[in-house]
């Protein structure tokens, strides 16, 4: 006898609402993730499966567990100084370049959008920091958005596992911006105090956060379908200086993918609005489904 995986329907259901809500698509190949993302769920409120999780989901009144439901289903996979490559790049040829721009206002504002437990924001932190001297009178503003309020609560307490600690930081760096505290590392309050966190879903427009010199945007955008990738291409072409700069993932590319940004010639891994771009025109994106 045959017999189909248990929950085949009940996690199409649950991909599905992920993607319709925050644009993250699960292949079926990946389904089984499903499961043991929302195990300590099912555990916690006493529900046997996920055909019964999906049941209780469909209540309006419970969105404050499928918000939850949604928040353990996203990958926030995340380390210190991810593609050490760009933010090589990022010190040695975008900060430089923005320097030159921006000396006659003297501020800088960096956007990480997708920015999950806050490793990204507070790398571009310590980079500044490790340069204080060239960045003497500046005000450098820096933002770390994720539409998971989970991650930005844990992003905020700057407190990471000795296992994140490891991943991408040099020791130097770990003993300069990070105290032990038991089993875990504190960053530094002087650097936490650089990095302010909020929630954003990508997919909403957003008029105050206003406009920065650079975006980061690495390893969110990859699981998104084209249609939903162009809606957060928008948003993040209106949200950019003219002159500022994108950085994406170093698996990602705008090649092929949009035509509002383009690979800058000097500076491998970062990109600039395409000529012509979209700025100043509303584009108002799409409601969600
Ligand atoms: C794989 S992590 C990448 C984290 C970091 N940028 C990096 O490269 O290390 C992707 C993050 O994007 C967030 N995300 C997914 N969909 C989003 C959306 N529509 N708006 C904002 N953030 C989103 C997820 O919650 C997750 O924390």
């Amino acid at each position: 006898m045959i017999h189909s995986p248990p929950a085949a329907s009940a996690t199409r259901i649950l991909a599905g609402l992920l993607e319709s809500r925050t644009g993250q698509q699960i292949a079926p190949s990946r389904y089984w993730r499903i499961q043991s993302a929302l195990a300590p769920i099912l555990k916690a409120q006493g529900i046997p499966d996920l055909d019964a999780l999906v049941a209780v989901l469909s209540d309006p009144d419970n969105e404050q567990l499928l918000q939850a439901s949604l928040d353990a289903m996203l990958n926030n996979e995340s380390f210190f100084f991810r593609d050490t490559a760009i933010f090589a790049a990022l010190r040695s040829e975008a900060f430089p370049a923005l320097r030159e721009r921006r000396a006659h206002r003297k501020t800088l504002r960096i956007w990480s959008a997708g920015t999950s437990t806050g490793q990204e924001a507070y790398s571009v932190a310590m980079l500044v920091d490790s340069e204080r001297d060239k960045w003497t009178d500046w005000k450098i503003e820096i933002i770390g958005t994720d539409i998971s309020p989970s991650v930005i609560a844990r992003a905020r307490t700057g407190r990471y596992s000795q296992f994140e600690i490891q991943r991408g930081l040099s020791v130097d760096y770990m003993l300069r911006y990070f105290a032990q505290d038991g089993e875990d590392w504190v960053i530094d309050p002087r650097l936490q105090a650089m990095v302010r966190f909020q929630e954003d879903n990508l997919l909403k427009p957003r008029a105050e956060l206003g406009r920065f010199d650079i975006i980061l945007c690495r390893n969110v955008l990859m699981y998104f379908a084209p249609e939903t990738r162009h809606i957060a291409y928008s948003k993040l072409e209106r949200s950019l200086e003219n002159d500022g700069m994108l950085m994406l993932g170093a698996a990602e590319t705008v090649l092929g993918q949009t035509e509002l940004f383009s690979a800058t010639r000097e500076m491998r891994g970062l990109y600039s609005k395409a000529s012509g771009g979209l700025s100043g025109q509303s584009i108002i994106p799409p409601p969600l489904r």
